[in-house]
């Protein structure tokens, strides 16, 4: 059995399938279990609980969108359980020493508490999402105007399927044990190019407008994301202009597949954007 946190969100569900194809115990977590509709099979549980959540599991996934103040009580039940492996969707934002990236001091924190627990470890650095862009649907449904700050700098970004094959790997066998990969998607592409490609594939010209790194901001705190996110994609595009981004997928051996493009993700999210 093994235990997937944040199983309702971007990484999670592909976690979840991953895990039921291979033909594994799957317990998630959920803060509305009632609503999570997640796959029959699944053992669903409450993520408030203090309930044992841990019972029969060898490995847990920890996504910190979930667990984020709750981590060292995580920590605790999963020793204390028998637990084995913890599995962390951390940041590539832990390699940028600068003292106001707050994401990654953060992630580097929740790395070290898990050192620390003496439970067998993998931390998946993840660079930026390709679900990111999901921020500019609802401008693009509007108007098909959006803004944004760098968008002459180029990412590397990951489909959540393949960070997904990445932790059901680190899960069910020892190639990652104990090692720390920084995961990006197979090209480098602009955000410039990524609004673009949108605009090819729904069949709608997507106007992309350069903005200074304040409005930016406030674009994306109106689309509703938590402000710190904000600041923390605002400065992985920025030092991506000075410290250019290498790209390094998963490797197709972990995963048995090619690593998905860019391209790959929006075919399969167009409708979001239509
Ligand atoms: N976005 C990036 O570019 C990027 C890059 C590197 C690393 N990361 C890491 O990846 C994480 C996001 O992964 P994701 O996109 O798979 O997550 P997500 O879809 O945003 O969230 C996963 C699940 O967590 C639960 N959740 C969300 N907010 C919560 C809250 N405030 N309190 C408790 N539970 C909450 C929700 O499940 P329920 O509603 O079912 O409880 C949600 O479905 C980030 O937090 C960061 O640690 C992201």
């Amino acid at each position: 059995m093994h235990l997937i946190t944040g199983a309702t969100g971007n990484v999670g569900r592909h976690i979840v399938e991953g895990l039921l194809a291979a033909g594994a115990g799957v317990r998630a977590s959920s803060r509305n279990p009632a609503t999570a509709e997640l796959p029959a099979g699944v053992d669903i549980v409450a993520s408030q609980t203090d309930s044992p959540a841990f019972a029969g599991v060898v490995g847990a996934f920890l996504n910190p969108a979930a667990v984020h103040d709750t981590a060292d009580r995580l920590l605790a039940q999963a020793s204390a359980a028998g637990v084995r492996r913890i599995v962390l969707l951390s940041s590539s934002s832990v390699l940028d020493d600068h003292p106001d990236n707050h994401t990654g001091i953060a992630h580097r924190d929740l790395e070290q508490r898990i050192e620390r627990s003496g439970l067998e470890w993998t931390f998946l650095r993840a660079g930026m999402f390709a679900a990111n862009t999901r921020q500019w649907a609802a401008r693009i449904r509007a108007d098909h105007i959006i803004h944004a700050a760098y968008t002459s700098a180029a990412i590397a970004p990951i489909h959540e399927r393949d960070l997904a094959a990445a932790a059901v790997r680190a899960l069910l066998t020892d190639d990652l044990l104990h090692q720390s990969p920084v995961l990006t998607g197979p090209e480098l592409i602009t955000q410039a190019d990524q609004a673009k490609l949108i605009g090819d594939i729904i069949g709608k010209p997507v106007r992309l407008e350069e903005t200074d790194a304040r409005t930016a901001r406030e674009h994306m705190i109106a689309q509703r994301m938590p402000p710190e996110i904000a600041d923390s994609l605002l400065r992985y595009y920025e030092r991506a202009i000075t410290q250019p981004i290498e790209p390094t997928p998963i490797s197709t051996d972990l995963t048995r597949q090619q690593p998905r493009t860019y391209r790959q993700w929006v075919l399969e999210h167009a409708a979001d954007f239509r």
